[in-house]
């Protein structure tokens, strides 16, 4: 375990969250130093996220599933990461793919059964990787045995209890408790049907009217989650990614809002009921925008004071476990980045998903002062920075940085939308990620980013299934285009996912000369880069390393320093995103985004690590 004495107050420091371009730490000071040696594993740990629907079909039935996922597991091993986390695997009708949990203890038969899990685990750590798995808390499906009972019990009930259930406004009421409008488009609550037949109570549901959203401060709620958490760490798993940490604890009399609520696209608290009114055509505000504690205050769903303590508690289960740690990662869409540091404080999770990194434009500036305001939060409270770029909710990193980037980022493309330069979007993406593999702290690699995969921005709509897309009426296309089978062998039935020549969702044709086959050992290939990186990166102990800006830095250029951990190397980071060519200082060009100029200057769009002369 780390021991870190640290405060554990709420008002942590403001200098992070006053960060700015104007007041960015000057070139050769020191913004974030170097982590102990003996740092655990987590706190430079590169962690593959595997979309179980989507990465390796075993049994040909189209969805991928956990003995898939064990016969790859050594290609995760020669790409060098640290540890794999899983998108939820759990019995489930999959309405929200997996993340609405009708069993916890249990594994949906579309992806194989408990032994399958077990022979996944011992494979992997044989393999010396890492597995995390996903826990859903904030909400279960509504075909979980707790939630059946409550609908049945009806009002007042101890099992309606355990989720949130209110009597309705107006005179019969017919209008729900409050305004609070569902993430994934249309109202936030739903009325039933009691069992004389009588409209009802109603529950919230800040997702899909099938997840339920659970009433944290009922104690059955907090012990059954106790009690899974031991359940896994019993079968072995190394750590929990925690979905919507930041969404567990409404606040006290649930008050209306009539602020933003979205977390992957702009909903408005005062749409109608179905999200009618909605303009599609409007762009849609990132996250950060929404959530931003500063500009709009608190949302009375989000980043609640409460949801600390029962994350107080989940440390204590998994520390009785002992060494090597076993991890919390919070997915929290919280900002700015001291509001998300507390979600790391010493006795709470140990990593915190950085979105403000995925969210920013690319542009020098920006993406400087997110790293800046990342680490110094951070280290305000002893936690490591991590930086991702890609998940299974956002448009992949090689598209989106191939559209526009004065514009808010997208919740999903289809074909009638502007299209994303995909020559450009590749060449950002990789100067991105040779920028992200070189900064101190954790860092988390969605499925297929290491082949450079775009999104599938011309799906045909019948094959949609984010149910942001259905509950919109189609208004938003939501994030299936990110979720698209993994492409391993050209030619082959669905380029290598399985037997089967029907995967869930449509590949993309592009998606053929991507394939891992067509990438291994070629020279240039964006499946090499992730390589040399990842082995770079490991073999220096970059994600241990200090972090100082480099004098080249400038609005278009961003120039960094890593020193090592292994205290011996300093690489110096150059990311050009300006139109003329950047020049190094005498060193060794270990690796390069894309190809150097002829005379050796890092040309537009291209990241290098140049490792440094020794002083
Ligand atoms: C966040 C997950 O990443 C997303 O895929 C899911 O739809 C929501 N949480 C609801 O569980």
């Amino acid at each position: 375990m780390v021991s870190v004495t640290l405060p554990l107050t709420d008002t942590l420091t403001e200098t992070a969250a006053s960060t700015t371009a104007d007041t960015l730490t000057a070139p050769g000071e020191v913004v974030h130093a170097a982590d102990s040696p003996d740092a655990p594993w987590w706190r430079d740990a590169v962690i593959y996220q595997v979309y179980p629907r989507s990465w390796a079909d075993a049994d040909g039935d189209g969805m991928g599933d956990l003995p898939g996922i064990t016969a790859r597991l050594p290609y995760l091993r020669d790409l060098g990461v640290d540890a794999v986390w899983l998108s939820p695997f759990y019995v489930s009708p999959m309405h929200d793919a997996g993340y609405d949990v009708a069993n916890y203890r249990d594994i949906d038969p579309r992806f194989g059964s408990l032994d399958d899990a077990d022979a996944m685990v011992a494979e992997a750590h044989e393999l010396g990787l890492k597995v995390i798995v996903d826990l859903v808390p904030n909400h279960t499906s509504s075909e979980h045995a707790w939630f059946r009972a409550a609908l049945a019990a009806g009002p007042g009930s101890p099992e309606r209890a355990r989720y949130v259930f209110r009597d309705g406004r107006g005179p019969d009421g017919e209008e729900p408790p409050n305004n609070w409008p569902s993430v994934f488009g249309g109202r936030g609550w739903t009325r039933v049907t009691e069992a004389d037949g009588t409209p009802g109570q109603w529950y919230l549901h800040i997702f899909d009217v099938t997840q339920p959203d659970l009433n944290w401060e009922h104690p059955e709620v907090v012990a059954e989650f106790h009690d899974i958490l031991r359940f896994w760490c019993d079968r072995g798993v190394d750590g929990f990614r925690v979905d919507v940490a930041h969404g567990l604890v409404k606040r006290e009399g649930l008050p209306d809002w009539h602020g933003k609520v979205g977390l992957y696209d702009e909903v408005d608290a005062d749409a109608g009921p179905t999200g009618e009114g909605r303009d599609a055509q409007q762009p849609h505000s990132s996250a950060g925008e929404v959530l931003d504690h500063t500009a709009t205050g608190a949302s009375p769903m989000w980043d609640q004071d409460g949801v600390h303590e029962i994350y107080r508690g989940w440390r204590k289960v998994l520390e009785s476990y002992g060494l090597p740690d076993r991890i919390l990662c919070a997915e929290a869409w919280v900002t700015p980045a001291h509001r998300l540091a507390r979600y790391v404080r010493p006795d709470e999770m140990h990593q915190a998903f950085n979105f403000d990194f995925l969210d920013a434009h690319w542009d020098a500036g920006a993406l400087r002062t997110v790293i800046e305001a990342s680490l110094r939060s951070n280290d305000d409270v002893g936690a490591p920075t991590t930086w991702v770029l890609s998940n299974h909710d956002v448009v992949r990193h090689a598209s989106r940085l191939g559209l526009d980037q004065s514009l808010p980022r997208p919740n999903g493309i289809r074909a009638g939308d502007p299209q994303p330069d995909a020559v450009l979007g590749l060449r950002r993406a990789r100067a991105a990620t040779a920028l992200m593999l070189a900064l101190p702290g954790g860092a988390y690699v969605y499925q297929g980013e290491e082949l450079g995969l775009p999104e599938h921005t011309t799906m045909p709509d019948s094959f949609r299934q984010d149910p942001t897309f259905h509950r919109t009426s189609a208004k938003v296309t939501g994030r299936d285009g990110c979720r698209v089978p993994m492409p391993w062998v050209k030619g082959a039935p669905s380029n290598g996912f399985g037997p089967g020549d029907t995967p869930w969702l449509p590949q993309p044709d592009a998606y053929a000369d991507l394939a891992v086959d067509q990438q291994e050992g070629v020279a240039g290939s964006t499946l090499e880069l992730y390589r040399a990186l990842l082995e770079y990166r490991r073999k220096h102990r970059f994600g241990h390393g200090s972090l100082t800006w480099d004098a080249l830095s400038s609005d278009t250029v961003i120039a960094l320093r890593n020193t090592a951990g292994d205290g011996e190397r300093t690489l110096l980071v150059i990311t050009n995103l300006g139109a003329d060519p950047v020049t190094p200082p005498p060193g060794e060009v270990l690796v390069a985004s894309g190809p150097l100029t002829d005379s050796g200057a890092v040309p537009t769009d291209t990241t290098a690590w140049v490792r440094l002369p020794v002083a």
